[in-house]
């Protein structure tokens, strides 16, 4: 994942995970036989079971539909499995990586249509709250999308374009579009705004408080926007961004970003909680 630059990276710099056995594009065996204990796996079925419960109204139709065929409430999914329904519906196959990967490595998976899962699962104390993407947060809140076509090849386009913000010096306008969107983003529905972001969809409490509180803002989309705008790592966010669609977010990302990361260079970023002039903060839904 990418919280890689986007977020988390301890204090110390060191990376958890065994890095011992990765090769040269740091993925790993997932030796899913041996490497999960019971109560691994419980603690899996208890984190599913709770979000779970949290999604229905909330996350998108793609996302909920998609994790009901993957049938994973019972235990850490062997990614083998995922990757053979994953690979005839859209095309994109899952690696096991032992947690954060450099960026431009990142990058190369994603071109490649290869999505990276953390193989190791948080500890108990760690129920709630995790800093750096563990094999929950990874799967259960990134994997359900792969299966919808247009945001499947939104990624990929992605990591091409995150192959060449490294080469333009763009990279932190890049990242606060993932953060804004793959991790954070909302949709809006018929019925009322809904999440498809990873970020949001893994975590306990945000899922509701997103779609429901009075506090944050709720803001259309628009890529220079949010490319200017800061995030928060370590609380809820302050402000949404909300995608007619996902036609929407392939759209408005397909355009040559080089003249944009120019433009933002010369600009100052623009706090989490802006709310610009003339800009619509969308109600919360009730
Ligand atoms: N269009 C972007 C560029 O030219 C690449 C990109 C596509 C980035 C999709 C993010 C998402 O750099
Ligand atoms: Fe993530």
């Amino acid at each position: 994942d990418f919280f890689a630059t986007v977020a988390t990276k301890s204090d110390s710099g060191a990376l958890r995970g065994d890095y011992s056995q990765a090769d040269a594009n740091y993925v790993v065996a997932q030796n899913w036989d041996t490497y999960y204990t019971p109560e691994q796996h419980a603690l899996w079925r208890r984190l599913y079971a709770r979000q779970a419960k949290l999604i229905p109204g909330r996350a998108c139709d793609v996302f909920i539909d998609s994790l009901k065929a993957l049938d994973v409430s019972q235990g850490i999914p062997r990614f083998d499995r995922t990757t053979e329904a994953l690979y005839k519906a859209t095309g994109w196959q899952l690696v096991a990586v032992p947690g954060l990967v450099p960026d431009h490595t990142f990058f190369e998976h994603l071109a490649n249509r290869r999505f990276p899962v953390t193989v190791w699962l948080r500890e108990e104390h760690e129920f709630d709250y995790i800093v750096e993407p563990d094999v929950f947060h990874d799967f259960f809140g990134h994997v359900p999308l792969l299966f919808n076509p247009i945001f499947a090849d939104h990624l990929q386009e992605y990591g091409k374009g995150g192959l060449k913000a490294l080469k333009l010096d763009g990279l932190a306008y890049l990242a606060r579009l993932y953060w804004y969107t793959i991790e954070f983003g909302l949709i809006r529905s018929e019925q009322g705004l809904r999440i498809y972001g990873a970020g949001i969809l893994s975590s306990g409490g945000e899922v509701e408080y997103c779609l429901s509180s009075d506090q944050p803002r709720r803001v259309p989309f628009q890529v220079e926007r949010i490319m200017r705008t800061q995030y928060k790592i370590d609380s809820y966010q302050e402000t949404y961004f909300v995608i007619d669609d996902f036609e929407q977010l392939f759209n408005d990302t397909a355009p040559d970003f080089t003249p944009l990361y120019e433009r933002l260079k010369q600009q100052d970023a623009l706090p989490a909680n802006t709310l610009l002039a003339g800009e619509t903060d969308l109600p919360p839904n009730r």
